[in-house]
């Protein structure tokens, strides 16, 4: 069911409180060094902007767990999106209280302004009632449009919305509809490509992608814990000890689902964990001992690419290597550029995926790219996001 959104009410001269997830990374300076999440809500605030509303923006940024960490203040964060809006923008020292109370009576339409980070409050990861209280006087309305904080049972996602009349804005409602959108009814073939290095991050998805998908291609660190749990001689790869019984177990179930999975033919191995360590292609089954894999060989890219060129609809997330590394960064590129030459939907996801669309120069061909990365995950392993169940549905 589709939710409630930002277009369907009159936000003409009303205090809109806006939860988002300006939480980007930042250089040891402080700098912001990606502000794509800043970015995506852009539509959101200028929406919500031009049709006469001062907004009240909040966010999280890092884990300061309850304490002021004077490293993840909302500072850098507010200068950037100050730029971005063209506007300037009231940054408060504070998350809520008496200063913050006046400073958001006072907002003039069209005005600005933006809390402390919320997580030095330690009320708002318990999602105490009286910090979503004091969230909720500073507006007439919430709009969350914090697609990457939606699976938090938190006070500014959950709490605040049973408080006020709340709406989704046009970033969160653009990530569900593409990522449910994938669990509903995908054009077909529908081929999912899983990398990374941990296995750990996507048993949940592989599982309920073996239902879902025509085609599953996995790369990236975590095939050396599959080939691993298969009785395959993986030298010093990385592997997951704790979950070989729980990998073999999904693997000896795979041949009746409806997905064929494929594992790479052949790996590029090195000597060392360097970027500049010796490396060589072998056989995926062939790995020496003292050698470790970290990338997908040639054979390898030859056919998934073959198979990616052929779907309708295509799911994105993880590196098939170190792509970091020159040396091993190969298959993430040829995979990633693969993905872009298709013609169909083409939805990406996670962090490290979304620094190879970047260093790839690829954003522009992705139908859909997540801000979300624990968020977009719990969606597509079927569960229910807190910080969507809570918003109204739109009524037709
Ligand atoms: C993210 O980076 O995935 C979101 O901002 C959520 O952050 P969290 O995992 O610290 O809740």
């Amino acid at each position: 069911m589709a939710k409630k959104t930002i277009r369907n009410i009159d936000v003409s001269n009303t205090r809109v409180l806006v939860r988002v997830d300006f939480n980007v990374p930042l250089d040891e300076q402080g700098n912001i060094t990606d502000d794509t999440r800043i970015r995506a809500a852009l539509p959101t605030l200028d929406y919500l902007l031009e049709r006469g509303a001062s907004l009240v923006i909040m966010s999280h940024l890092g884990r300061p767990k309850g304490q002021v960490v004077e490293s993840l203040r909302m500072g850098p964060v507010a200068g950037r999106l100050s730029q971005l809006l063209g506007t300037p923008v009231i940054k408060m020292d504070e998350v809520v209280g008496d200063e913050v109370q006046k400073a958001s009576d006072a907002l003039k339409p069209g005005q600005v302004l933006l809390l402390e980070n919320l997580r030095f409050d330690p009320r708002e990861t318990s999602n105490d009632r009286l910090f979503a209280a004091a969230l909720a006087r500073l507006a007439d309305i919430y709009v969350d449009d914090a697609f990457g904080a939606a699976h938090r049972e938190h006070a500014s996602v959950v709490g605040v919305a049973k408080l006020l009349p709340a709406v989704a804005g046009l970033l969160l409602e653009k990530e569900v509809l593409y990522l449910q959108g994938l669990l509903r009814d995908p054009e077909r073939p529908f081929v999912a490509v899983l990398g990374g290095s941990k296995i750990s991050d996507k048993l949940k998805v592989i599982d309920k992608f073996q239902n879902l998908v025509d085609i599953l291609l996995i790369g990236g660190g975590m095939i050396f814990t599959i080939m691993k749990a298969d009785g395959v001689s993986i030298g010093k790869s990385l592997v997951e000890e704790r979950l070989l019984s729980e990998v073999g177990r999904i693997m000896a179930e795979s041949g009746g689902k409806r997905a064929t999975m494929m594992l790479p033919d052949d790996i590029v191995v090195a000597d060392e964990f360097k970027p500049e360590a010796a490396s060589k292609v072998v056989g995926a089954e062939s790995i020496p001992e003292d050698w470790m894999g970290l990338d997908i060989g040639p054979e390898t890219i030859g056919r998934y690419s073959q198979l990616i060129a052929s779907a309708k609809t295509i799911f994105w997330n993880g590196p098939m290597g170190v792509f970091e590394w020159d040396n091993f960064e190969h298959g993430t590129q040829a995979i990633a550029k693969a993905i872009a030459a298709n013609q169909g939907i083409k939805v990406a996801g996670g962090g490290d995926t979304i620094a190879a669309i970047k260093k790839y120069g690829l954003e522009d061909r992705f139908s859909h790219i997540s801000t979300g990365g624990g968020a977009s995950m719990e969606l597509l392993e079927g569960k229910e996001l807190p910080g969507v169940a809570v918003l109204p549905d739109a009524e037709f």
